[in-house]
């Protein structure tokens, strides 16, 4: 069989999508805090075969503008945010085959608890979970954790690193079949098939027994999006499944090739690598550029400035819209730095302003991700044309709720598979058989250490 891609949908348990301007779109969904809503979006995901829906997530609402929250919460600027785990559960219960992820972090969470609130959906949802690892981004966070500040981003990563050892030690504590459920005999489960992890280590220690046993699939799919030299180093050693933001299908394809030379080098070469990506698909091109207009017109500036903030965790009312950024504050700029190496790359400039950075991130409109409009035939051809030169499938981004999702699955789901570059049915009965990926033998990753040269850049 040709290769065909996966399909990942990008969901938010929160008042918008990714597109703050969403929630002003006049056939948006008002009840994103109910089962229902989670549940339809469900069932619409499934019956277009989406192999996955992910939420992501934040531990803190947009308020490093000004340190103020009024006009996040007056403009519904990602104001309001459920925990992931349950909107996932709740998507996962309504589904039978669609992957269920959702995103915790490494630096505020304990590993004992993410390993066991994540192996425990695996679980309920007879092996179809994943978990984004992410390791925040600003400290909004940080305040709501009690902690001053956001930890330095590649410490982040040496805690994420021996985080990952902690969860992947416990998800391999249960031997497959250590269960043995003999009533007569009265014995639940062999001793001699589970064991403690009895980890210490410089952030974690960890005892064990773990409480979840392994699930049909092993354990949950591993989901990163590092983009820094250290980020990737750390996607490529646990990633399973990568997130990543093309700006152009040019810039795509250069990181591709990277990016999947670097995992051919830590043996990984399977892992699908997918862009973030929005699909605006009407039933004729006028339609589908009417949608576009109306989305537009929906944006507020007010958005641009609080999402940018948050992402770079760097106050961006210290200065005024024409002003550039020194080097020094370029420097204290966080979170998402790449961001701020495209402002660079963009204006042309060492020294871009603030105007040049919103312009750069596209943070608060539809520019934040590459868009595919058009007719049906039209959007499947550019994902058709970035599928086989710069990706292995799609994180499908909504521009409004659940529209966006009903009007792809309608409408360019059956032009995908109509072309064989997209299954028709699920193959596998767990995540990790949909995606193609081997189940894990325990313990395997031990042996699996970061190369030096990635590690270094
Ligand atoms: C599609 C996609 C989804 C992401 N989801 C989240 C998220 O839910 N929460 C979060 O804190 N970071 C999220 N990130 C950010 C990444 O985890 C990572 O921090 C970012 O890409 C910067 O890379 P770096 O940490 O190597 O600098 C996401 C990134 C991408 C590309």
């Amino acid at each position: 069989m040709s290769r065909q891609m996966k399909l990942i949908a990008f969901m938010q348990a929160q008042n918008c999508t990714n597109y703050t301007g969403s929630w002003r779109h006049a056939a948006s969904a008002t009840n994103w805090h109910s089962k229902d809503y989670y549940e339809h979006i469900g069932r619409v995901l499934e019956h277009g075969k989406f192999h996955l829906a992910f939420f992501d997530d934040r531990l803190a609402i947009p308020d490093r503008f000004g340190d103020d929250f009024v006009q996040t919460v007056a403009n519904g600027i990602r104001a309001a945010k459920l925990d992931p785990m349950m909107t996932a559960l709740t998507m996962g219960l309504a589904t039978e085959k669609l992957g269920i992820g959702a995103t915790y972090s490494t630096t505020y969470y304990e590993p004992f608890h993410v390993a066991r609130i994540f192996a425990s959906l695996d679980l309920m949802l007879g092996g179809r979970a994943a978990w984004n690892v992410v390791t925040s981004l600003n400290d909004s966070e940080a305040a709501n954790f009690g902690r001053s500040e956001h930890l330095a981003h590649d410490l982040r990563y040496d805690r994420a690193d021996e985080f990952m050892e902690v969860v992947l030690g416990h998800w391999d504590s249960w031997e497959d079949g250590a269960i043995v459920h003999d009533r007569e005999g009265g014995v639940f489960a062999d001793p001699a098939r589970v064991g403690r992890l009895d980890h210490r280590g410089p952030f974690f220690q960890s005892r064990g027994p773990f409480t979840v046993p392994r699930s049909p699939q092993g354990h949950p799919v591993v989901i990163q999006a590092g983009q820094s030299g250290r980020g990737k180093a750390f996607a490529t050693r646990w990633g399973e499944l990568l997130f990543v933001i093309y700006p152009s299908l040019a810039v795509g394809q250069n990181s591709y090739a990277e990016l999947k030379m670097q995992l051919a080098a830590a043996g990984r070469e399977a892992t699908p690598i997918t862009p973030a990506v929005y699909a605006i698909v009407g039933e004729t091109r006028a339609m589908a550029e009417d949608k576009r207009a109306y989305l537009e017109s929906l944006a507020k500036p007010a958005d641009a400035l609080a999402l940018l903030s948050e992402v770079l965790n760097y106050d961006f009312s210290r200065k005024a819209p024409g002003d550039a950024f020194t080097d020094e504050e370029l420097d204290a700029i966080g979170g998402l730095r790449a961001i701020r190496d495209r402002a660079i790359r963009m204006s042309g400039k060492t020294n871009p302003t603030v105007e040049e950075f919103v312009r750069a991130s596209g943070r608060g409109t539809l520019s934040e991700f590459p868009i595919f409009m058009g007719t049906p035939a039209e959007v499947a051809d550019q994902m058709q044309e970035w599928f086989e030169k710069a990706c292995d499938g799609f994180v499908i981004s909504a521009t409004h709720s659940p529209g966006a999702y009903e009007d792809f699955v309608r409408l360019v789901v059956p032009e995908l598979q109509r072309r064989g570059l997209f299954h028709h049915d699920y193959e596998g009965s767990t995540l990790r058989g949909n995606l193609g990926l081997t189940r894990p033998e325990p313990r395997a990753w031990r042996s699996e250490r970061p190369q030096p040269a990635l590690a270094a850049q």
